[in-house]
């Protein structure tokens, strides 16, 4: 029997149908990324799989989910005031931000960003670290502050196991980064040994932490209630606000905190094989074609890195099955890895919320493909497909986050390029959360703008804070 409810759920899911000329063509195709859709079972499943992944990753018990202590036990009490660094480290620009605050709140803000180029992202750490020490000083210096004493927060993007608030000890390098000689080390210390060499600042390392904690802090400022902080950008990832008593990972002394945010890196979700009955064969593809195979299963399906490719896996293999643009002859451009971008889908997606085809075709165009009436819509129909699963998993996290959390009332922070650009992410997410969560839980999404720049100075402010306590 059919709840109501899971009705509800499989009507929100369905996307647009495909209307074709040809039907049996319409068929197959539908029929290649059946696999792409959920049914409302499969939705329900995921997030069962989500949930015990969670249970288990918080009693450190295998699981693909680190739920890392952030050791960061609370937010801001409006008493920070002063000067305070952040570097924000994690996609293609690296950025160093001065704020200043007043009663806990940023009154002044000063930015700079600094390209960071492909051969530095790959290769040996020690270039790469003193590259940011470079940048670091560069901008300490232009402010004047070079013989201040400055509380520096570094938000370092990528998986770590924290031992403390200024130990982060990488797991993995994900998205755009592979210098596998910093995979074991602690990034603080590998930035302060950079910072040391050169010898020219007084900046001191206070805390590292992670983008979607900075969303978290710098979220709250914004609205009180905020207890999950989102990335939709290159990766992805969220974190929440956990009772402490939880909380089993907790290597520093414990000074009776009731909550602490948690790193769930759900990036790595299905890593150990949980999730492998969603597994497409475009997935797998686009597993091969990533930078660090075998690993960020879920980020893969969801970020901005990858959604892009996935479109153009699926549109490479419906061309080479004489399903797509049999009448054009392909450039071989659509056919090469990494040449179909999320920002060109988020375009196209515009186009089918508009009912238009003017993104689509000039899109197309630049891959030198003229296409017929059903070419657009079968490229339309692929990525709001791979748009709507992405915001149905997200969605699903979500809502079991919602759930655990178990508030009254929950504000999610959320940042990056993918859900600032996507047209329909947003309002899918809003939808599908409150049919996957316990009915009638109140939630708001809300957009932290540069969390994981502004957030990063926010939470040098509290450990400075935690730190004056303890003295
Ligand atoms: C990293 C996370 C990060 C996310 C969003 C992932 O690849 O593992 O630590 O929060 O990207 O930037």
């Amino acid at each position: 029997m059919v709840v109501p409810a899971e009705h509800a759920l499989h009507e929100a899911i369905q996307v647009s149908p495909l209307i074709l000329s040809d039907d049996v063509k319409r068929q197959k195709i539908e029929n290649r990324v059946a696999k792409m859709r959920f049914s409302a079972a499969i939705a329900r499943k995921i997030q069962d799989v989500f949930i015990s992944e969670m249970n288990k990753g918080i009693h450190q018990q295998p699981s693909s989910l680190q739920m890392e202590n952030t050791y960061i036990p609370e937010l801001l009490d409006g008493t920070e005031e002063g000067l305070y660094l952040a570097l924000d480290l994690g996609g293609t620009n690296f950025r160093v931000l001065l704020l200043e605050l007043a009663h806990g709140a940023p009154i002044r803000q000063e930015v700079k960003r600094y390209y960071i180029g492909s051969e530095l992202r790959v290769g040996s750490a020690i270039p790469l670290f003193d590259y940011l020490a470079e940048c670091v000083s560069d901008f300490v210096i232009s402010q004047g502050l070079q013989d201040v004493e400055l509380p520096l927060g570094f938000t370092f993007s990528f998986p770590m196991i924290q031992h403390s608030l200024d130990v982060g000890v990488l797991v993995t390098w994900t998205k755009t980064f592979n210098c596998p000689d910093a995979v074991n080390k602690d990034a603080v210390r590998l930035l302060r040994e950079a910072l040391d060499r050169r010898g020219d600042t007084k900046v001191k390392v206070l805390a590292v932490l992670n983008d979607t904690t900075g969303t978290l802090v710098q979220g709250s400022t914004l609205d009180h209630n905020t207890a999950i902080g989102l990335i939709l950008g290159t990766g992805s990832n969220a974190c929440y606000l956990e009772r402490a008593d939880r909380v089993e990972h907790w290597e520093t002394e414990r000074h009776g905190e009731r909550e602490v945010i948690i790193d769930i890196e759900w990036g790595a979700f299905g890593d150990n094989g949980v999730l492998d009955f969603i597994k497409t064969d475009f997935d797998r593809e686009n597993d091969a074609n990533s930078l660090i195979v075998n690993s960020f299963t879920f980020e893969k399906y969801i970020a901005g890195k990858y959604l892009g490719e996935v479109v153009r896996v699926i549109l490479a293999k419906l061309t080479k099955e004489r399903l797509l643009f049999v009448g054009d002859s392909t450039s071989d451009s659509l056919l090469t890895p990494g040449n179909l971008t999320t920002d060109l889908v988020s375009h196209i997606e515009q186009d089918s919320l508009d009912g238009g085809d003017s993104n689509t075709k000039e899109i197309l165009g630049k891959f030198g493909i003229i296409p017929d009436e059903d070419d657009i819509r079968i490229v339309q129909y692929v990525c709001e497909v791979a748009s709507n699963r992405a915001a149905l998993l997200v969605s699903i996290c979500l809502a079991s986050l919602l759930d655990r959390i178990d508030k009254e009332q929950v504000t999610i922070a959320v940042d990056g390029s993918l859900y600032k650009h996507h047209p329909r992410l947003e309002g899918w997410m809003k939808q599908y959360i409150s049919l996957l969560c316990t009915p009638g839980r109140k939630f708001k999404l809300i957009h932290a703008e540069d969390g994981s720049g502004k957030g990063a100075a926010l939470v040098s402010a509290i450990a400075q804070r935690l730190k004056k306590r303890l003295q």
